[in-house]
């Protein structure tokens, strides 16, 4: 729009006089950040540091409704940029001067500030709102899950455009401050330490922090009637675990399960270095659902995961992305390998501690349990597209992958490549590729037609490659 303004001869002269940079030559972020699996989420033109949440939730009405303030940076001469929201803004501010703003489709919030943004300046954008997240669909179809006593705000890949604006894709994290005030007697549970919590005119208000980079659908919100237990690890990280009042049968299970999450998270230590975030815990609502969610610093886990009684083995996989998820994150969704099959194997790497069967020894189950015919073979783990992104396969057969690895390369290379890889990209993206070519360079072994096997083709391997891996 901004183009249109100004005539091609001022323009011109401009450059011809060299004016400084007029709004002719500002252009509108993308309103995806050019992720193929999903063209629309994410922006472009700017990079968000910060997240500022100031909300209020009332459970009886599912009503949302509050400010966040944006502390972002321009990353081209922005005449406007896109967020993602699915909720509706009532106004827009971006340094402080009302922005006017459009919503195009479901998920896109345009704003246009009443000056254009010169590339590689800071600002803040304020947007107020208010509405029902239950009631929003975004492109995924997902809303929130509604519980008798509250709401639950997880899932991947999509879940922030339910609650808050954003640039809504783990290529740009940020810090958060999420203060949540709801019904005395409710709590509000998010990622990161609780700073403070205070009652007044029938309302509580919890201010949870969380202080390293987090990508948007890590970050989570649980509203309802929780039993929390606080407590500290030995190098002194508080640790807050929330479990709904509403388990039922499964509350036992469950408390058995997520009360382990310290002792998980150390004995991850001691395979993948020190644990990358500054508090621990999980939250177990009364949602119907049955997944869990590797939400920063505290995981979500739905009661179905402890219908059979206790289940650390869901707790492994989802600490395991502490560190192979969201300390290290995908670069792009197609990358999904570099979180699920190394989540899935670090149960795998449990159960032999356990003595419950060994890695090998459940690759081998694995590997004789599909057919060659098994559709399982033809999703590709490196690339499975979006439609097969939490498909078995990416889990099971990505955990084949990280076998054959071990297999290729011998268990002290094995392992320095695990421990490795959370420091290289800590607080970073990474992809599929840059974990080969940092394998290769740790075991010194040419490793391209190993993962190419595993990861790429959609076939089913023949069987000496679990064991020699033809290395
Ligand atoms: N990363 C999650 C896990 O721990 C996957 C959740 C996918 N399911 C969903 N409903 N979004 O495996
Ligand atoms: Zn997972």
């Amino acid at each position: 729009m901004y183009r249109r303004l100004i005539a091609p001869g001022a323009l011109v002269a401009s450059l011809l006089l060299a004016i400084p940079a007029s709004a002719a030559d500002y252009t509108p972020g993308a309103s995806g950040i050019g992720d193929p699996y999903y063209p629309t989420y994410g922006n472009g033109g700017y990079d968000v540091s910060h997240y500022d949440l100031r909300l209020k939730y009332q459970p009886k009405t599912d009503l949302l409704e509050g400010t966040a303030t944006i502390l972002a940076s321009s990353t081209q001469d922005l005449s406007r940029f896109n967020l993602d929201f699915g909720l509706t803004a009532s106004e827009v501010r971006v340094n402080g001067k009302k922005a006017s703003f459009t919503k195009s489709g479901v998920q896109e919030l345009e704003v246009t500030p009443p000056a254009g943004l010169p590339k590689g300046t800071s600002f803040t954008v304020v947007v107020k709102y208010a509405g029902k997240p239950t009631d929003v669909k975004l492109w995924g179809f997902t809303s929130p899950q509604r519980t008798p006593d509250g709401a639950v705000f997880a899932n991947e890949p999509e879940s922030a455009a339910w609650w808050f604006p954003s640039n809504d894709h783990p290529l740009d994290k940020a810090t958060y401050d999420v203060s949540v005030s709801v019904p005395d007697g409710t709590q509000a549970i998010s990622n990161g330490t609780l700073q403070s919590q205070s009652s007044k005119l029938g309302w509580t208000r919890f201010n949870w922090r969380s202080s390293k980079p987090q990508a948007t659908y890590l970050t989570t919100l649980a509203v309802g009637k929780f039993d929390i237990t606080t407590d500290r690890t030995a190098s002194g990280l508080p640790v807050v675990n929330a479990y709904s009042k509403d388990l039922g049968a499964n509350e036992g299970a469950a408390k058995a399960s997520v009360e382990r999450t310290t002792e998980v998270a150390e004995w991850l230590e001691s395979l993948y270095g020190p644990y990358p975030f500054e508090a621990l815990g999980g939250y177990v609502p009364n949602v119907p659902s049955s997944f869990a969610l590797e939400t920063q610093t505290r995981p979500f886990y739905s009661p179905k995961q402890f219908a059979n009684g206790s289940n650390v083995s869901v707790v492994v996989h989802e600490l395991a992305h502490q560190w192979y998820g969201d300390s290290v994150s995908v670069d792009h969704w197609k990358d999904i390998w570099i979180n699920e099959g190394f989540a899935r194997y670090s149960q795998w790497l449990w159960s032999e501690k356990e003595g419950e069967g060994t890695a090998q020894e459940l690759a081998d189950y694995v590997y004789a349990q599909h057919p060659a015919d098994d559709a399982f073979w033809t999703v590709k783990p490196g690339d499975p597209g979006a439609e097969n992104q939490f498909d078995i396969a990416v889990y099971d057969r990505g955990a084949l992958a990280i076998q054959a690895l071990r297999n290729a390369v011998g268990e002290k290379d094995f392992f320095a490549i695990l421990k490795g890889w959370p420091q290289r990209h800590a607080y970073g993206n990474a992809k599929v590729s840059d974990f080969v070519r940092y394998a290769e360079s740790v075991s010194h072994k040419p490793l391209a037609s190993l993962f190419d096997t595993w990861l790429y083709q959609p076939s089913k391997p023949a069987s000496p490659a679990l064991r020699s891996a033809g290395v």
